[in-house]
C-alpha cells in the first residue's frame, strides 16, 4: 500500500536511506540528520514523500522536491537547534563530510550544477527484499501523478552513472538520459520523463 510519509515512519525511511544509498550520513549520527530531513519533508511546502508498506513494514519510499529553498527554509526554521547538535556530532564522526554539508547549505558553486529547476525525484529506495516486485513502479506512479497534479509536465533526477539497476529501472519506466554531470568527483546521469496526462493524485497529497 502506498501512502504519504508520516512523522512516525521517518525513522524507518532514514534507515532505508542509509542502508541503500551511497551517503555521507553514516551510523547513528547520520540517521539523526536524515530523520530531521525527512521529518521536515512531512509538512514541507517544497517536497513530498510517499512510502510503500508491505504487511505493516515500510519497504520503500520516494520523494519529490520542487522547491529546494522552501525545504531548506523549513529545516532552518524549525530544526535549527537539533540540526546544529547533530551537525556538530557529524563533524566528529566524519569530519570531511561537514565541508560538503556546509557547502551545500550555503549554496556554494557545486550546487549551481545541482540546482536545476523543476520537479526532482530525490531519492527512490526499495529494500533489497522488496526489489523486483513492482513496488518501485507503484511508488514512481504516485510521484508522477503528484508532480502532474501540482502543474509540472516533467520529472527529472540524478543517478550515478554506474548505478546499473537504478538506471535500468528508470529506462524501463520511461525516463530518458538527457546529459551527464560531474559533481564532487562522481559522474551522474540526468534523466527526465514527461508527464503525459494530468490526473488527480492516487492518494490524498494535501496539495
Ligand atoms: C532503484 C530501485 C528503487 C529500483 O527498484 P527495483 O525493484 O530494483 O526495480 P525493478 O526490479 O522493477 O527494475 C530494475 C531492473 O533492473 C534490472 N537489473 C537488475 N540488476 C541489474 C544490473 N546489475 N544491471 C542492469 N540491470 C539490472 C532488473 O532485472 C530490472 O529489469 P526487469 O524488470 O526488466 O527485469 C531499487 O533497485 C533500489 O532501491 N536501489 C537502491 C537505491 C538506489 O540506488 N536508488 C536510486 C538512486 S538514483
Amino acid at each position: 500500500m502506498i501512502s504519504e510519509l508520516t512523522v512516525d515512519a521517518c525513522e524507518r525511511v532514514a534507515e532505508l536511506h542509509i542502508q541503500n544509498l551511497r551517503t555521507r550520513y553514516v551510523g547513528y549520527v547520520g540517521q539523526r540528520m536524515l530523520l530531521l530531513y525527512y521529518s521536515n519533508i512531512v509538512d514541507s511546502v517544497g517536497g513530498k514523500c510517499f512510502v510503500a508498506d508491505i504487511d505493516g513494514s515500510i519497504e520503500g519510499f520516494v520523494c519529490g522536491i520542487w522547491d529546494q529553498d522552501a525545504v531548506r527554509a523549513g529545516l532552518r526554521k524549525r530544526m535549527w537547534p537539533s540540526l546544529s547538535f547533530w551537525g556538530a556530532a557529524q563533524l566528529i564522526v566524519k569530519p570531511k563530510s561537514i565541508i560538503r554539508i556546509v557547502r551545500d547549505y550555503l549554496r556554494f558553486e557545486p550546487l549551481a550544477l545541482w540546482m536545476k529547476g523543476g520537479y526532482e525525484l530525490r531519492p527512490i529506495v526499495v529494500s533489497a527484499k522488496a526489489r523486483g516486485t513492482g513496488l518501485a513502479t507503484m511508488l514512481l506512479d504516485n510521484l508522477m501523478v503528484h508532480a502532474g497534479s501540482i502543474g509540472y509536465d516533467n520529472v527529472f533526477l540524478y543517478c550515478e552513472v554506474d548505478n546499473w539497476r537504478a538506471k535500468a529501472f528508470y529506462q524501463k519506466t520511461g525516463f530518458i538520459e538527457m546529459s551527464r554531470v560531474l559533481r564532487g568527483g562522481i559522474n551522474y546521469s540526468i534523466f527526465e520523463r514527461r508527464i503525459e496526462t494530468h490526473q488527480p493524485p492516487l492518494v490524498h497529497t494535501g496539495q
